[in-house]
């Protein structure tokens, strides 16, 4: 399985800020916020991975990760020139995808919960189809609405309702077998001029082909799109972080316990980084060498 990070957009409502650096770059407490997208991916066992982001940011992405040698990934880049919606990432990646199945989410998104990796790895084994996440939030209309039956079955599905008939939100979080893409060859812009994602997942619950997995009150699924919301953010890993001394969304940490780097290869990294951070690193270092 294949997976794309779509990073790009203009990150308006965080003006100032995003007029000279890409939002994903932008930190969230103590790392970069697509480190948090990055790490689902990881956690999800896939190594193949898009990212998708401005012309101008390219380079900083680049900077960042490099091709993911160090993290024992592949890591290539694609830019989006325009915000032409989340569903063009199937256009921009179709040659990344191959006649593999997709997993795409957004580089703005947080997850934190016991038992995501088991989640993951379940749409990762599906078949067929697409699966989508779900989530209960209090306003939904800043979302993708989800109304299900009793049996979770999914039987509507719209963007941004004026009136939502359910609080049941779509998370930047979704699963494809490889019809995805030509699904996003048919689809047509939306009024407000963007390929929808809600179109994509539209097509695939009109084939009786979309699965929902509801995320329950144990899992954390995090909004980072205004100034308040990244603080919220910050605070909330901060929180989670000082209080457990283990890290969300360390990248490094995952690749090296999913067997991608060697402790040697994870000491040289730790060694790099003058921060609690690079201290944090090597402490894992030191722990598994004494155990
Ligand atoms: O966060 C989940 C929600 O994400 C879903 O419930 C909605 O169905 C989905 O449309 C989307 O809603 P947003 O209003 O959050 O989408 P937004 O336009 O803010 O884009 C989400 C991220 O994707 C944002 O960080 C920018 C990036 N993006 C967006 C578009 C439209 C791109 O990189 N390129 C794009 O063309």
């Amino acid at each position: 399985m294949k997976g794309i990070i779509l990073a790009g957009g203009k990150g308006t409502r965080l003006y100032p800020t995003t007029r000279g650096i890409c939002k994903q770059l932008i930190p969230i407490y103590d790392k970069p916020m697509v480190y948090y997208a990055l790490s689902v991916l990881m956690l999800a066992g896939i190594k193949d991975i898009l990212i998708i982001t401005t012309q101008n940011a390219l380079i900083n992405f680049q900077d960042l990760f490099g091709k993911g040698e160090e993290l024992g990934v592949n890591i290539s880049y694609a830019a989006q020139d325009q915000p032409r919606g989340i569903a063009e990432s199937f256009l921009i990646g179709k040659g990344f995808i191959g006649k593999d199945k997709v997993c795409l989410i957004l580089g703005d998104n947080i997850f934190f919960g016991h038992g995501l990796p088991d989640l993951l790895q379940d749409a990762v084994n599906q078949e067929e189809g697409a699966t989508i996440f779900g989530y209960y939030v209090r306003d939904p209309r800043r979302y993708a609405i989800i109304e299900f039956d009793e049996k979770e079955n999914v039987t509507a599905l719209q963007e941004k309702p004026a009136h939502p008939r359910s609080n049941w939100a779509v998370t930047g979080l979704y699963f494809y077998d490889n019809e995805v893409i030509k699904i996003a060859e048919t689809l047509v812009p939306s009024a407000r001029g963007e390929l929808e994602i809600t179109d994509v997942n539209n097509a695939y619950l009109a084939r009786g082909k979309l699965q929902l997995t509801r995320l329950g009150r144990g899992y954390a699924w995090l909004d980072t799109g205004t100034c308040d919301s990244l603080i919220d953010a910050s605070m909330f890993i901060k929180t989670i972080e000082d209080r457990q001394g283990l890290k969300i969304g360390c990248i490094e940490e995952i690749a090296y316990r999913m067997g991608y780097l060697t402790r040697d290869a994870l000491e040289k990294i730790a060694r790099q980084i003058h921060t609690s951070y690079g201290e944090y690193l090597l402490r894992i270092v030191e722990e598994e060498r004494s155990s």
